[in-house]
Parts: structure tokens; sequence; C-alpha cells
């Protein structure tokens, strides 16, 4: 390959690969999987080796971490915080005794290297330093070099000794382990934080310690940085006083000679590692040694003594016994592959998104195949590949339907007047009611919380209803025979009482709600409010049905050729029509409130990041409006307010602190507004 070629590939790894180490270290975001960005360090790894001339100062080779945030004071580590090489298979392993084999000119089987083998935990390092047995100071691991000052947070973890009396302990140590949360500790901020490992990280960098005291951390030791006067000669014995000095250790630790016992060891742990309650994402494997590591000492970033053994990422092998199509509220055929039931990560999967036509086609996907099936977070399932030596020979390939398989409408590619390319997906042609699949999910969204919101009208239930005939539109929502409903299982007096209850209630609504409700392709919150705006009255929105009036529609700033498109159709089909009219004489649909120019909160500027409690941003948002205030999209010394939900954006909120813009809770949002009444 031409040299220039494979520089610009390797700065293409470099550039992403810094910008994912700064979304993970600095931010606390991991937008790839950490398999990916594991085999993305491989990549690079590989072509630097390869290939001499390639060098970056961003390179994983050089760079640990991410530079530490300036929320906190630095102070530079004694000793740097180094990472770890990664393994990935026995060969890798192989390779990595070879290499201390050679360093050390020893012969295998003359010489027998002993390691200390530790469960990696997925969680955030820091390095706890003491003098003469006190806690004195926290610091994380920074980027290596400098770490930020984290003392008090560090002190809110019970499993860190403040102070140390074992006579042994040395005068001056700086211990270094994992902090962590339990997984079962984590199900209550499932919410808040996408994963364990980002709610120790946001947990331990909060500005106030009694925040970091609210998530129960953990803490295991598992080294040291810089000390003085220790008397310990290999990693085991370390550990062990780690233990009688008071601190945590992993329980799974063990000393192991020779690669085929370290790779029992692993199967044995990855097999055990859906039922220890902290994440781990492999072994750390340190020669025990003292004196050898100190021989071994280090390359530029990692010691040349340790290596993390990564596990595989969530995968596993099945087959593909069927493949579904399901039919989505727009029409969307999405299909969907049946397989083998297998458990992935300690979760039964059954069902893998083959997510379009195209797909299917690209990785010549066919029924009765084996195959590869990812699982990441709460991704849904995926399949990654095909294995062709084990496909029988007489597999077809498959035809995707022509024609919607509940209603027998012929399907279509729409081009998509965007992105100028005919769309991946496949759709029922029929607008809508008509076909059954696609009217259950419409009323699903009827009643959904942006839409209707009619409370305790779940998925399921919708889906019985539907079934039993007792809804086929809309309005069937506000005519229910609750006669019947109350012979079916699980409805009682009070259940019915309650649905009637909240299906009445929600007759009086508002007309962006509503329009939204009507599902309309490409009609989402923001353009229904639009809309409702523009029409202003319910009457003038229902009389498109027999006006000419979509252009004018284009007036309207946001809306453009595909929602009018999207617009004409809908009304252009009769069984609509008719749920219009229904609707109309049903429902009291408020007319859309002008908004007063002249409000108390005329000239204040407000933004949102992060989730309200309780209320959407559609509602804050019109609640803000209602009162002349405006919403802006982006932090400027234009702003006047910034309101901060749960998980806001870290870097709005830092710009607001730097413009000294007023940072303000939802509650206090409401007492502006209860204030400007
Ligand atoms: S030793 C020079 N031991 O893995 C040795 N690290 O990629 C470096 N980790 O930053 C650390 N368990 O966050 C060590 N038993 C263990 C560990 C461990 C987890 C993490 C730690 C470190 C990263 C290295």
């Amino acid at each position: 390959m031409d040299k220039n070629l494979i520089k610009k590939n390797y700065q293409k790894k470099i550039k992403l690969f810094k910008y994912h180490n700064k979304k993970y270290y600095d931010e606390n975001i991991s937008e790839i999987k950490d398999s990916e960005f594991d085999e993305l360090k491989k990549e690079i790894l590989e072509l630097e080796t390869k290939y001499k001339f390639l060098k970056s100062k961003n390179s994983p080779t050089i760079t640990v971490g991410f530079k530490p945030s300036k929320n906190f004071k630095k102070i530079p580590h004694k000793v740097p915080m180094l990472s770890l090489a990664n393994a990935f298979s026995e060969e890798d392993l192989i390779n990595f005794e070879k290499k201390v084999f050679n360093f050390l000119n020893e012969t295998k089987g003359k010489f027998e290297i002993e390691y200390s083998t530790e469960p990696k935990i997925d969680g955030i390092s820091a390095s706890l330093i003491y003098k003469k047995g006190k806690f004195i100071t926290g610091l994380s691991r920074g980027d290596g070099k400098e770490g930020e000052d984290i003392t008090e947070n560090l002190k809110t973890i019970d499993d860190i000794p403040k102070n140390i009396l074992a006579k042994n302990f040395p005068n001056y140590i700086d211990i270094r382990g994992e902090v962590f949360i339990k997984n079962s500790d984590f199900k209550s901020f499932k919410d808040k934080f996408a994963n364990p490992r980002n709610a120790a990280s946001g947990s331990l960098r909060q500005k106030n310690p009694d925040d970091t005291k609210k998530i129960p951390l953990k803490f295991i030791a598992y080294t040291f940085g810089y000390q003085e006067g220790m008397k310990v000669y290999n990693q085991n014995d370390f550990l062990k006083n780690l233990d009688k000095w008071g601190f945590k250790i992993n329980p799974y630790n063990k000393l192991i000679k020779g690669t085929k016992n370290l790779m029992s060891n692993y199967k044995q742990l990855e097999n055990l590692r859906n039922k220890l309650d902290f994440d781990i994402d492999g072994i750390v494997y340190k020669v025990n040694s003292f004196d050898l590591q100190k021989r071994l000492g280090n390359v530029a970033n990692a010691p040349r003594w340790a290596i993390a053994h990564k596990f595989s990422a969530n995968s596993g092998v099945s087959k593909i016994l069927d493949i579904d199509i399901q039919i989505g509220r727009t029409g969307a055929l999405t299909p969907v592959a049946k397989i083998n039931p297998i458990n992935i990560g300690g979760v039964v999967v059954s069902n893998a998104t083959l997510h379009n036509e195209d797909e299917i086609r690209r990785k010549d996907i066919r029924i009765g195949d084996t195959v590869m099936v990812e699982r990441a977070g709460d991704v849904i399932p995926h399949i990654i590949s095909v294995d062709l030596k084990k496909r029988d020979n007489d597999l077809k390939k498959f035809v995707f339907p022509d024609k919607c398989p509940s209603c027998n409408s012929i399907t279509v590619k729409e081009f998509n007047l965007t992105t100028k390319k005919k769309d991946a997906v496949r759709r029922c042609s029929s607008e809508g009611f008509e076909c059954e699949k696609v009217a259950i999910e419409k009323i699903k969204h009827f009643v959904s919380k942006d839409a209707f919101n009619i409370e305790g009208f779940g998925k399921k239930i919708v889906e019985n209803f539907c079934k039993q005939k007792l809804i086929r539109l809309p309005q069937d929502i506000f005519n229910l025979n609750f006669i019947q409903i109350e012979k079916m299982e699980g409805w009682g007096k009070q259940s019915i009482s309650n649905l009637k209850y909240s299906i009445e209630q929600r007759k009086d609504i508002s007309f962006e709600r509503f329009i939204y409700a009507l599902g309309i392709r490409h009609i989402g919150l923001e353009n229904a409010k639009l809309i409702s705006k523009y029409f202003k009255t319910p009457q003038n929105f229902f009389a498109l049905s027999n006006s000419s009036r979509f252009n004018e529609l284009l007036e309207i700033d946001g809306i453009g050729e595909t929602q009018i498109n999207s617009i004409k159709n809908f009304f252009s089909n009769k069984t609509n029509i008719e749920v219009l009219k229904k609707l109309e004489k049903i429902l009291k649909i408020q007319k859309s409130i002008a908004l007063t120019k002249d409000g108390p909160l005329k000239n204040k500027s407000f933004m949102i990041t992060g989730k309200l409690n309780g209320i959407s941003r559609a509602e804050a948002k019109s609640l803000i409006e209602k009162k002349s205030g405006s919403i802006i999209s982006s932090v400027s010394k234009n702003l006047d307010y910034l309101i901060i939900g749960e998980k806001p954006t870290k870097r709005k909120v830092e710009a607001a602190k730097q413009l000294n813009i007023n940072i303000i809770n939802q509650d206090e949002l409401i007492k502006i507004l209860d204030k400007t009444n």
C-alpha cells in the first residue's frame, strides 16, 4: 500500500481514538463499546508495529487517560499511574510471556514465572496517599502523570481506611486501587447512568462530596505508587498486607504459574463473571516478584511485567430459526431473527434485529444459518456475522416480502428528499389504519405519554384490546365496551373505573398534543406545535381535508416539503378523515393560545439541559413561552438562565459558568414561573 494512504488511515484511527479517549476519561461518556475501543487501540498498535514510520503523540502507546478536568486541583503523581497492555487470546498471552523470558534472558522450561492474577474491575482507578498511617490526599488517574485532587470525595468511601495503625505500614505510601459501584447498588441509579462504571466515575468527580456520598462507592486496593520503607518483596505478599492493613482486596486474586493454568483460570472467571456483583472486563496478570518487576521495567506507558487479559465482548453463537417481519407505526418493515435461545452475559436472547432488507442482503443472512450474536448494554441484540463454513448447501437466500405481511399492500422504498437517496427501509404502502399491524402501533402512539397520555393504557393493553376487536380506530378508545372488558382476565371493577377515569380526563386536550397524537409521519412534537400555532383552531386544521392550502404550510419555519407531502398523504385518506370527524365530536380540543409577546418573561431567554422530573422538556418550554420567555439552543452571553435537570451536559454547564449565566434547577424554574403569575 502507498505510504501516504497508510499514514492517512493511521491518522484517521488516531483522531477517532483521541476523540473517544477524551469522551471516556473527561466526560464519562462511552459512545462506543469498550470492546470497540480496545479493538481500535489494537489496530493502531498493529499499524505502529508493522510500519515503523507511524508515530503520533496521541497514540495509545503514549497517552494514558485524559488530562485532568478543570474542576479539581491538579497534583502530579510521584510515580506515574500506568496503563496496561491488553491480551485478547491465548496466543497474545504466550507472546507476552515470551517477551518476558527474552527480556530476562531466560529459557522456557528451565525457568518458571509466577503471576499474581487479579480480576480487572471495570471502575475508576484512584491513588491514596498515606503519611504516618493517615490518609491525606487522594488523586484520580488523570493523564497518568497528574491527577485530580478528589480527596474529599474519596473520604466519603467507607472501604477506604482513614487511619492505619499497623506496625509494618510504610511511613509514606500511595495505595492504588479501583473505585466502583456494585451491580446491585447500581439498580437504583439505572435511570441516571448508562452503566456502573459511569455511575462511579460521575459520582467520584462531583464538585460537592455530599453528592458523592449519595452513591454507595466501594474500593478495592491492588497496587502502590511511591513508597518509603516498605518491606515486602512480591505482589502476593503485598496483597496479603493490604488485607491486614484494612483495605478490601479482591477475593478472586490467585497465584498461578504457566500460561495453560492462566487460561483455565480465565475460563473459570469468564463463566463466573455474570454471577459477580461487580463488573469485571478481564484479568490482570502481574509477574509476582518485585525484583523481576524492577528488572523488566516499563515501556512508554505500561509495565513489561503485567498484562490485562480481556474478556470477549458480549456475544455468542446461535442458529437462525426463522425471520419475522415486524411492522412499525410508520409502516416500516423490520426483519427480526428468531434464534435458538442463548445466554449472553446473563441474559437469554431469542430475538436479534436484522435492521432492514439491505442488511440481510449485505450479510447474506439465511434461515438456518449459524451466526454470531452480540448484545451490548441496552442495545437490541444484533447479528455480527454468519459462519459460512457451517452453512448447509440447501439454505436459500432470504427473499424480503414485497407485500405487507399484515395487509398485503405493496411495500415501497421511498426516496428521501434530504439524503437524496432511496431509503434502506421498506414500508407498507397503506396509509395507516387499513393495515391492522400499523393501526395497533398508531394507537399505541395515540395513547402514549407525549400524546394523549392516557394513564394505565399501556402497549400490552392496546394490543389486547385490538386483538379482542374492542378497538380498531382511535375514536373507539372513547367508546369502549366496558361490560366486555370486565369479563376479560385481569380486569376488575377498580381497574375499569380507573381506566374510565383516565380516558375521560384526557378528552380535554391541547391542540398541539392532538396533532402529534395523529401520528402523521414526520410530524413530531415540535412540528405539531408549529402547526397548531399556525392554524390556531382545530377547525382550520380540519379544513385541510377539502382545501388546497397545503403549500401555505411552507410559510411555517421548520416545515418543509417532506412534512407537507406527509400531511397531504394523511388528508387524502378516507379513514383518516373519518377519524378526524369522529374525534372532533368526542373531544374538547383547545384552541392554541396565541402567545402574548409582553408576558412577564419578555426578553428573558432559557435553555434546558438534562432530564426534568415529572414534566417533559416540551411542556417546560411551552410554560416558558406562555410567559413570553424564549428558548434558545446554545449557551452564549445572550442566555439568561440555564435550567439543569438530571444528567445535564457538562459542557453546557461549564460554558454557562464561564459566562456567569444564572444556573437554576427545576424547582427554581417553577418558582420563577409562579412568581410571574
Ligand atoms: S495494576 C501498572 N491491577 O486497569 C499497573 N490495574 O488498564 C497498572 N485495574 O488503570 C494498574 N484492576 O483502573 C491493576 N488488579 C488490578 C486492576 C487494575 C483493574 C484497572 C486500573 C488501571 C487499568 C489498566
